[in-house]
């Protein structure tokens, strides 16, 4: 029994040593370490052998059995370290491979410019909200009930108080709710506001005179998209309130924030409008460089006025004291002079190679 041991181990060890993979090296390990194995076997056979020969025979078995182990987790370590490495050989000479980093929505990145033009100048950003009442969008504003604003066709009603989710998305006609507000009637329906002019309100509610605020934010309106119009979009209001405020404060402040925007050579004319929550109020155009090459003189960008005494007698602030202008434009339109975009459709289709280019 002896004699099988020398050979039994050199076997093992040449079959553990030539194991191919960790499978292999386990079965391996199994047919001379294992239950069954054959060095199992050997112990098994020593209770035959005469008593003084099994000691030396157990410690030959023993060390036999060492050397196995040893050669096993050698081999075992050798394994795993190729199974941890790639089929295919590395190629250390490839150029590496990059992750994209994405960046701000060119609307975004207008209305942050724009917003860091009024900061310079002391204005603070605000907000309100976009699901709005008519009160704050139209009444508050001095808007009469027939306005061609509050129509149905121009104005996204959605669904009434009682409903227990009023969701953007769920856009109903025309449905009386509930007034959610005291001063409001029976007919105060809620809306997707149609211009952020409803957040002047909502602040002047809240706070005192002075104030210097600018609004960015979403609008919507029943328009059909086209490449000047989609239903939702985003504008920027700015309100000013104070003592001895005058259309000279308001034409300065515009120019400086315009300036600063598309550039030094930008021209702005206010040209006399109406709107129902300014007088007098003024739309102004814009010329520049960009506007000539596509083919016009001035371009229409924004409303403005000072504020009507009316609007102020709504909020409580005392119109023989205090003073003021607002203003409001379309973020789109500036970014589409900035980056001579021609569709407003482009902003919204959420394309990467489109985005990717500002
Ligand atoms: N709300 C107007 C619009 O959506 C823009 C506007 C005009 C805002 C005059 C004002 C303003 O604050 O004074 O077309």
């Amino acid at each position: 029994m002896l004699d099988q041991i020398e050979p039994l181990k050199q076997a093992g060890l040449a079959e553990l040593r030539a194991a191919p993979d960790l499978a292999a090296l386990e079965q391996t390990k199994g047919a001379y370490l294992g239950p069954q194995g054959k060095f199992t076997a050997l112990m098994k056979q020593l209770g035959a052998l005469p008593k003084e020969a099994r000691p030396a025979a157990g410690k030959f078995i023993n060390q036999a059995k060492t050397e196995l182990d040893a050669a096993l987790a050698e081999r075992r370590a050798e394994l795993e370290v190729k199974a941890a490495l790639p089929a295919e050989p590395t190629d250390f000479t490839l150029p590496g491979r990059r992750r994209a980093l994405g960046h701000l929505h060119p609307l975004t990145q207008v209305t942050e410019d724009i917003v860091r033009s009024f900061r310079k100048i002391g204005f603070v950003v605000a907000d309100g909200p976009e699901i709005e009442d008519e009160y704050h969008c139209f009444d508050a504003l001095n808007t009469p009930a027939d306005h061609p604003a509050r129509d149905s066709q121009d104005t996204f009603y959605i669904g009434s108080n009682s409903s227990p989710v009023v969701h953007p998305l769920h856009i109903t006609t025309h449905t009386a709710i509930a007034p959610i507000d005291p001063r409001l009637t029976p007919g105060n329906y809620r809306l997707l506001r149609t211009h952020t002019s409803s957040v002047q309100i909502r602040v002047m509610e809240k706070q005192p005179p002075p104030i210097r605020i600018i609004v960015p934010g979403r609008v919507y309106r029943r328009d059909n998209a086209d490449a000047t119009h989609n239903p939702t979009f985003q504008q920027i209001e700015g309100l000013y309130v104070d003592k001895n405020v005058t259309v000279g404060d308001l034409k300065g402040t515009v120019e400086f924030v315009f300036k600063e925007l598309l550039g030094e050579e930008v021209k702005l004319r206010f040209r006399p409008h109406y709107f129902s929550y300014t007088e007098p109020s003024f739309e102004i155009d814009f010329s520049s460089p960009m506007v000539r090459k596509m083919g016009k003189e001035w371009l229409e960008l924004a409303g403005c006025g000072m504020v009507h005494p009316k609007v102020f007698e709504r909020v409580g602030y005392d119109p023989e004291v205090w003073t003021g202008w607002a203003f409001g434009f379309g973020i789109e339109r500036i970014a589409m002079l900035r980056y001579e975009i021609n569709d407003i459709r482009l902003f919204y289709e959420n394309d990467v190679r489109f985005l990717k280019q500002f």
